[in-house]
């Protein structure tokens, strides 16, 4: 009898230790960044990664819901002799997004840079530059019709010093040759021709620097809104974002704020957080500085929300998300550590504060 009590008694205890337990749900885990949010969170990703890296592929697909061809989609890729297109990498790209359900933000179709040698030696009065820059732009956006959603038209055309559009730039090499042979509205003709090849695409003009160069950043605006009130069909800008843990808040704001007012969509479309901004040759990737670079993507996913109205969210996208693949340390020669996912694929802090940052 005694034994009974005990035992009721002890039941008892242990049902009402579960209901306790019940009653406090351990939090929702959201299990990757593009179920946290509520925009396409997106990465530049390439065929030779799909194809050779079964964890960056299976990351990939975990992870996000809108890729950006890291290099297959442009012009010295895709023709490297003139008159011999090849669009193997770029269709293998595509398939995988198909098969998978990505959005594809296609990259880029007019750029100073990533040409092939016989467009740079390209010798030819102004209708014949007119028609290799036309043939270009809509060959390829009609090969991709109806499987991109959106392209990047025209890449970096801006100056970093004043603002000014790329053109002999002599003393840089940095010049555009498109501007030079083509004049300053070359711009708005290579949004209508992409147009006429492809109406259903959404229309991005894309640069970097807006969060630390005001000129340039002004005299985007302008260009964008010049375009706007022509009816020219841009759909939307693209900022970069190849930044660094340094980078002021207040300005990134700001320029967000300047941005979305022009009404146009807004793409963080090349998103990386360096740490060795100025190229410190012994550097260590210290605790602190994986806290720094944290705090730097919430701070970006989390501004970006509360800004940008939703109906001109059109997504954050890294560039690449593993350090492993990350296009910094061999363009700039340094050490660094950009991305997301370290070099194993493993999530860092970085990670999670995104994570943080686009569903908070
Ligand atoms: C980079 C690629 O990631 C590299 O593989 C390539 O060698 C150079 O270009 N801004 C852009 C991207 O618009 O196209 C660049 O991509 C990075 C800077």
């Amino acid at each position: 009898m005694k034994y009974c009590f005990y035992i009721g008694l002890l039941l008892n205890i242990l049902l009402l230790q579960a209901c306790k337990k019940k009653a406090v749900a351990p939090p929702v885990q959201i299990a990757n960044l593009k179920s946290a949010s509520s925009f396409p969170v997106g990465a530049a990703i390439s065929s030779i990664g799909l194809q050779n890296n079964y964890v960056y592929q299976g990351t990939f697909i975990t992870e996000y819901n809108s890729l950006t061809p890291d290099y297959e989609f442009k012009f010295d890729q895709i023709e490297q002799q003139q008159g011999h297109v090849d669009y193997t990498a770029c269709d293998y790209i595509i398939n995988f997004a198909l098969q998978y359900h990505i959005r594809v933000h296609a990259h880029t179709l007019i750029w100073h840079q990533a040409l092939p040698a016989w467009v740079l030696s390209f010798s030819g009065d102004s209708l014949a530059w007119e028609n290799l820059f036309k043939t270009h732009i809509q060959t390829e956006a009609a090969h991709f019709k109806g499987k991109v959603s959106s392209w990047d038209v025209v890449n970096e055309a801006i100056r970093d010093n004043n603002g000014a559009l790329r053109n002999n730039d002599i003393q840089t090499g940095d010049g555009s040759i498109w501007r030079r042979h083509l004049g300053p509205d070359y711009i708005a003709r290579a949004f209508q021709y992409a147009h006429e090849a492809d109406p259903g695409a959404f229309l991005f003009y894309n640069d970097y620097g807006q969060e630390w160069n005001g000129p340039k950043l002004d005299s985007m605006i302008s260009l964008v809104n010049k375009l706007k009130q022509r009816g020219i069909p841009i759909s939307g800008i693209g900022m970069q974002m190849h930044t660094d843990i340094n980078v002021s808040n207040n300005n990134l704001t700001s320029a967000l704020q300047k941005l979305a007012a022009t009404g146009l969509k807004i793409h963080i479309s090349e998103l990386d957080i360096s740490v060795n901004p100025n190229n410190k040759a012994n550097i260590v990737f210290t605790d602190t500085l994986q806290l720094a670079q944290a705090a730097k993507y919430q701070f970006i996913a989390e501004t970006y929300r509360a800004i940008v109205p939703a109906a001109q969210q059109y997504g954050i996208t890294t560039w690449e998300f593993s350090d492993h693949d990350s296009w910094i340390p061999a363009f700039f020669n340094r050490k660094d550590w950009p991305l997301p996912f370290d070099a194993d694929y493993k999530k860092k802090p970085a990670y999670y504060s995104l994570l943080k940052g686009l569903k908070n």
